[in-house]
């Protein structure tokens, strides 16, 4: 199901925020205009890369520093070896909608 979950305006470029969507805690990144969802926590150890740093279209873990695509969740990095869930995004009515009912990789 697709959730509206914050305005466009909300975020602008190299911006990320944290949110619970359905109950699935969610990552919502904005790049070069464009709005990307991954799973809010590492594939490695479980920390929140909420408070990681976001370069371009890489987010990088604060914990031990393994790096993930957030356009694919792939792991880019090690210390991780997984990769992590992304979520289809779509903009409507000025909003951001996430649907995490289809997230593909690891919760
Ligand atoms: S918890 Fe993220 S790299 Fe270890």
């Amino acid at each position: 199901m697709l959730t509206p979950v914050l305005p466009i305006a909300a975020l602008e470029d190299g911006q990320m925020t944290a949110l619970k969507v359905q109950g699935v805690d969610v990552l919502v990144c904005c790049v070069e205009g464009q709005f990307f969802a991954v799973a809010a926590h590492c594939s490695h150890a479980r920390q929140s890369l909420a408070g990681g740093r976001l370069r371009g279209y890489q987010i990088s873990c604060p914990l031990h520093g393994a790096r993930f695509d957030i356009r694919s969740g792939e792991c880019l990095a090690a210390p991780a070896t997984s990769p992590i869930s992304t979520f289809p995004v779509t903009l409507e009515g000025g909003k951001v909608c996430i649907e995490v009912g289809s997230g593909m990789g690891t919760l």
